[in-house]
């Protein structure tokens, strides 16, 4: 999808703003208010239940995250074994089977951050998940060298206690994505970087791309990588060839530790009220 990029560079040389820069990055699903991941407000000390105990180190790479813990409700299955919410404390009660993995959101308020991390790990978290689209305004938007900064402080301390994921590039063209990863990755001396996070969202019919681009990441870094957000637009009949098609390449594709299809929420794999659509019900079954 070289000629995809070179068009968004050029817009964004032509326009030459930084609102430019987002909005031409913004991606179908992240159009409107509702699909734009704000931090969560920190939550309160009485908020939540602590996750559930779970096994580690499963084999089962499928995820789902959302915002709203009860709408995971009906992922319970062989098929999926993880999720998240942008947040480090899970917000509410998850499906035993289903791993909680904090994340580290950004910049702002993370004096929940320790303890919601340390006690996700004691409840069975293997990993923890950096910094949510720091290459991107409309969300965490940091520099590569602030988002260093943030990780040695918050991140680094729980090197060895969990696997750490890189914060989770967007698929935008320089100097977004991948661009932003390996300045990110210079100014991180010292750092341990156990995963690659990363997101990618395009059309349901060029599935040639997805592949290429996950392929492509997981060859460049030599790591495993987590895809904690991935978006295909177009019609729900093109979504399910989509997912029929990219599915089964994900599971066998073996520098993918990880995956998630966004999201269980905004009436994409669940319904308001946690029923499985269509397209949930096959994410939640295929193989
Ligand atoms: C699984 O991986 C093998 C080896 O890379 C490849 O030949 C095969 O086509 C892949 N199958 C799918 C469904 O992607
Ligand atoms: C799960 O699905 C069932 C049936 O599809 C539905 O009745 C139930 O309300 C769903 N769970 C939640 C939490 O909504």
């Amino acid at each position: 999808m070289k000629f995809f990029a070179t068009l968004l560079s050029l817009a964004l040389v032509l326009s030459g703003t930084a609102e430019a820069h987002s909005h031409v990055n913004r991606h179908y699903r992240r159009v409107g208010p509702s699909a734009t991941f704000s931090k969560p407000s920190a939550p309160t000390t009485t908020a939540a239940p602590p996750p559930k105990p779970t096994s580690t180190g499963t084999t089962i790479k499928r995820g789902v995250s959302y915002n709203q813990a009860q709408l995971t409700e009906n992922f319970s299955g062989s098929k999926v074994s993880w999720a998240y919410n942008w947040a480090s404390a899970p917000g509410g009660e998850l499906p035993k089977d289903l791993e909680f993995i904090p994340m580290l959101w950004g910049g702002g308020d993370n004096s929940n951050w320790v303890n919601d991390a340390t006690a996700a790990i004691a409840s069975g978290s293997t990993h923890l998940l950096g910094m949510n689209e720091p290459d991107l305004g409309a969300q965490s938007n940091l520099s590569p060298a602030a988002a260093a900064a943030l990780w040695k402080q918050f991140m680094e301390p729980f090197a060895g206690k969990a696997k750490l994921c890189s914060p989770a590039i967007t698929n935008g063209a320089a100097p977004m994505g991948e661009a932003w990863l390996d300045d990110f990755l210079s100014a991180c001396d010292g750092c341990t970087i156990d995963c690659i996070a990363f997101h990618i969202y395009d059309s349901a019919t060029n599935v040639a791309y997805f592949k290429n681009y996950i392929t492509d990441i997981g060859t460049k870094y030599g790591k495993p990588t987590w895809m904690t957000e991935f978006g295909a637009s177009g019609s729900t009949q093109d979504q399910q060839t989509f997912l029929n098609e990219m599915l089964p390449f994900l599971d066998n594709l073996t520098t993918v530790e990880r995956y998630a299809y966004f999201m269980a929420g905004q009436d994409i794999l669940v319904d308001n009220s946690g029923n499985l659509l269509p397209l949930g019900q096959t994410y939640n079954t295929a193989s």
